[in-house]
């Protein structure tokens, strides 16, 4: 049986992620220092995955910790080793992700998603863990191009998208210094939103994201007013800015897909895009979530926000071509998922 090391799999996505690969077959060692994330998130992924006593079971063992802290690391890896639980795939979530924050706070963005990426990188190297799945972003293209695909050019406009996508040139250099040795697959995200439909799982609102997401499901609990839209005259069809928003359940599936890929092909280094290659503008999120949950996102048109671009939709043939993936979850499917979520959990895992 495969064990694949999960950094950040308390995380938002790393949570979705974990359900995915339990209930797949696949056993699991999650580290998290749980700085952005409830150790509450375990039981819960528990209860999806019908374990009954975490302390019971190789399927699911969590060490709490930094990534950046090598002794941590080591630990896992020879305890692992000993237990004949080989670590054969690490998949790595954790890391800051505040774009905003990240241009306040650069030093800790590089410190954490560059340097503590390369540490995990060098003890893999060290137990002969050579396959690696990394979580990036649709940041590193920043908006010169509506529908990049993988070769489009990468700009990133904040310390944040600069972060991974070093990761991204680390990990090219890594795989041609030794092209025999490593597969790697960088996966670059569009905008996840949604829930695990159980109402379980979703992403836990009580940090200040400033993620559009956040702030409609706030407005349509009452603990915000209004949602500020951040401008109306961009050139879309109806002012407001259009996004490639994917079901946190698909990008689940497609890191299962995207592991399966790597496990059974040559070693490689990929980059893909993950997201649905639909575009929704704000005013068409806040009307399709009112429709599918029968509530009200009162708002107001604000300013533009510094740093927006106008329009970003994924290219998404490669991934569709190369895994056996497909985005099923449509946009109503997103919003009643996280609106199911959100009403079960007002105060996330809180
Ligand atoms: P998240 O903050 O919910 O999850 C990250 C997890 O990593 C948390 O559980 C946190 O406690 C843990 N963590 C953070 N720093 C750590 C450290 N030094 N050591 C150990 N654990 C640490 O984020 P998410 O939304 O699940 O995102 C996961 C990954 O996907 C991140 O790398 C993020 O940059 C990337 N990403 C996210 C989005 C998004 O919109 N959510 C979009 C594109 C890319
Ligand atoms: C943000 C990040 C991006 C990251 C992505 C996914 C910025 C500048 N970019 O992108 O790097 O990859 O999240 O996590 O933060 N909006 C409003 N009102 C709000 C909030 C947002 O109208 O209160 C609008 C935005 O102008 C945008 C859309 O909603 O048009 C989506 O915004 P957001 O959720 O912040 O995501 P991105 O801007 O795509």
């Amino acid at each position: 049986m495969n064990t694949i090391l999960i950094t950040g799999g308390t995380g938002f996505i790393g949570s979705h992620t974990c359900v995915v690969l339990l209930n797949a077959g696949f056993n699991l060692i999650i580290l998290d220092s749980f700085i952005n994330s409830s150790e509450k998130v375990l039981d819960n992924i528990c209860e999806l995955a019908n374990i009954k006593d975490i302390n019971q079971t190789q399927r699911l063992i969590v060490y709490k910790g930094d990534f950046r802290n090598k002794k941590i690391l080591n630990l896992i890896f020879s305890d692992a080793e000993l237990k004949n639980n080989n670590i054969s795939c690490v998949m790595h979530f954790a890391g800051l992700k505040a774009v905003g924050e990240s241009n306040f706070k650069p030093l800790s963005y590089w410190d954490v998603n560059v340097s503590g990426t390369i540490n995990i990188l060098k003890v893999m190297e060290q137990y002969k863990c050579n396959n690696f799945v990394f979580s990036s972003s649709a940041a590193v293209y920043g908006g010169l191009n509506n529908n990049p695909n993988e070769d489009s050019i990468a700009r990133p406009e904040n310390p944040y998208g600069e972060t991974k996508l070093t990761v991204e040139k680390i990990l090219r250099n890594l795989y041609f210094s030794s092209p025999n040795k490593w597969r790697i697959v960088f996966l670059r995200y569009f905008n996840p939103i949604g829930a695990h439909e159980s109402g379980l799982l979703g992403e836990d609102f009580n940090n200040d994201a400033t993620n559009i997401f956040p702030d409609i499901c706030k407005v349509a609990l009452g603990k915000k007013k209004f949602l500020k839209v951040f401008g109306n005259d961009w050139p879309t069809p109806d002012g407001t800015g259009v996004r490639d928003y994917i079901h946190v359940m698909d990008l689940a599936d497609g890191h299962f897909q995207a592991m399966q890929y790597l496990l059974r092909n040559k070693p490689q280094v990929v980059c893909l895009n993950l997201g649905t290659g639909v575009g929704t503008s704000v005013l068409e999120l806040i009307r399709i979530f009112e429709e599918s949950n029968s509530c009200k996102v009162p708002y107001l048109i604000s300013h533009r926000r510094i740093g927006d671009v106008a329009c970003l939709i994924a290219d998404n043939k490669l991934a569709i071509s190369k895994l056996n993936w497909f985005p099923k979850r449509d946009l109503k499917k997103m919003c009643q998922d996280s609106w199911n979520w959100n009403k079960k959990n007002p105060n996330g895992y809180e």
